[in-house]
């Protein structure tokens, strides 16, 4: 059977850094209460980059490490709340600016659980041997979905992606077990509604009124921190059993990066040192799908990550969802990225998406191969 190794990683961050202290100037809060009800100092946010531009330059990152060509690519998932499009999905435009054409894509909405649920699916479709190698990217602009005038919500979260690279080997290790779990019975504690629901002409009345519907997160804080403080212990605990592993013998937890409490109070669960949790919250907040892969790529180039250590990813957020991996973090020591041919390479790709845009009109314009019905009605009108 095949084992998915993580053999490459990368993350980014917009370069914008936002303050408590800037916030405070347009909420009634502070920078000692988000500090300490959070463990949030700062976090970055987007000026002009784009979802899928970060999510981009992640996965490119990613891609220096393995040190793979794009076109060894078979599959790209991206975990997002924050598209630019629910279609073209985000994941079909990285597919393009990597000149990844050997691969299918597409995006995966669960909240802040999506990178474990991307690396789980990606691991059980190389463990079948359809794919052999498979980019998953976290990719979120958070500060585009907040409500700017809500104190409990906006100090929270912070914009970035971060992406690993998993590919096929019959060498044991990478992906050991990984565990999916969801209670829709609480989506209402805390949600982003997708589309803003124009009015329809034709329907008197029915849906929302302009102005009704925000794009914007709502939730019950204190119950989502019950939610969070339980699950995590619970599903950790199951997932070390399903991997045949003890805790002692896990390295290091990469949990979702929602708030240091939270984690403080599901170590003290699970009766470990909370060191053993890899936390970079204090200048990230909560990057949502983007925040556990962000946070590995910290891990490893802070020295947290031995070869053959056990890590655990565990993720948390809406939907309910929440989900859990074990893996064998067993990466060479290649470590070091060389981007200057893969930078040419990626310039090129954005001319040759363009080059195709325009292929593509140029061609319906001047008729371009008819659709089978056209040719069949032809065909009709010739008998
Ligand atoms: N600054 C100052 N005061 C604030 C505030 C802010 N940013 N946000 C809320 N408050 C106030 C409240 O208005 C309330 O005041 P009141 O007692 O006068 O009504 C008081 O602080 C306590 O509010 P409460 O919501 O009970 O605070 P809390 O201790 O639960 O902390 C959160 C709020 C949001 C930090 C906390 O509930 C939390 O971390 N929840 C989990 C959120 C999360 O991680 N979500 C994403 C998961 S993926």
């Amino acid at each position: 059977m095949k084992h998915a190794h993580i053999i490459g990683w990368g993350h980014y961050f917009p370069p914008r850094e936002l303050s408590n202290d800037e916030i405070s100037k347009v909420v009634d809060t502070s920078d000692e209460w988000i500090q300490a009800r959070t463990g949030i100092a700062s976090r970055h946010i987007v000026e002009t980059e784009t979802t899928t531009q970060m999510a981009f330059e992640a996965a490119a990152r990613a891609i220096a490490i393995a040190d793979i060509s794009p076109s060894e690519v078979d599959l790209v998932i991206v975990a997002t709340s924050t598209p630019e499009n629910m279609f073209p999905s985000t994941a079909s435009q990285v597919q393009a600016l990597l000149g990844a054409d050997s691969a299918g894509a597409f995006d995966l909405s669960a909240a802040c659980s999506g990178f474990v649920y991307g690396l789980d699916m990606a691991t059980q479709a190389i463990k079948t041997g359809a794919v052999r190698t498979a980019v998953v990217i976290g990719a979120e602009k958070m500060s585009r979905v907040l409500d700017w005038d809500d104190r409990g919500t906006c100090i929270l979260f912070g914009d970035g992606a971060g992406a690993v690279v998993l590919q096929g080997s019959n060498i044991p290790g990478g992906v050991m077990a990984s565990m999916l779990r969801s209670d829709g019975s609480g989506g209402n504690v805390l949600s982003l509604p997708a589309v803003y629901e124009n009015p329809v002409p034709f329907l008197n009345g029915s849906g929302p009124k302009k102005g009704e519907n925000r794009n914007v997160i709502d939730m019950e804080g204190r119950q989502v921190f019950r939610f969070a403080t339980r699950v995590i212990p619970q599903i950790v605990n199951e997932v070390i059993e399903q991997a045949g592993i003890a805790i002692e013998d896990v390295a290091l937890i990469v949990p979702h990066q929602a708030n240091t409490r939270i984690i403080e109070s599901a170590a003290k669960k699970l009766g470990i040192n909370p060191n053993r949790f890899f936390l970079n919250v204090n200048h990230a907040g909560n990057t949502s799908a983007a925040s556990i892969p962000i946070a590995l790529c910290e891990a490893v180039q802070a020295g947290r990550l031995k070869p053959n250590d056990i890590v655990i990813f565990v993720g948390f957020g809406g939907g309910l969802t929440w989900a859990a991996s074990v893996i064998r973090w067993d990466a060479g020591p290649n470590y070091q990225d060389n981007p200057g041919i893969a930078r040419m390479r990626y310039g090129l790709n954005r001319y040759r998406m363009r080059y195709r845009q325009l292929h593509r009109s140029v061609m319906a314009r001047i008729g371009g191969s008819p659709t089978p019905n056209a040719r069949l009605k032809d065909a009709d009108k010739k008998k």
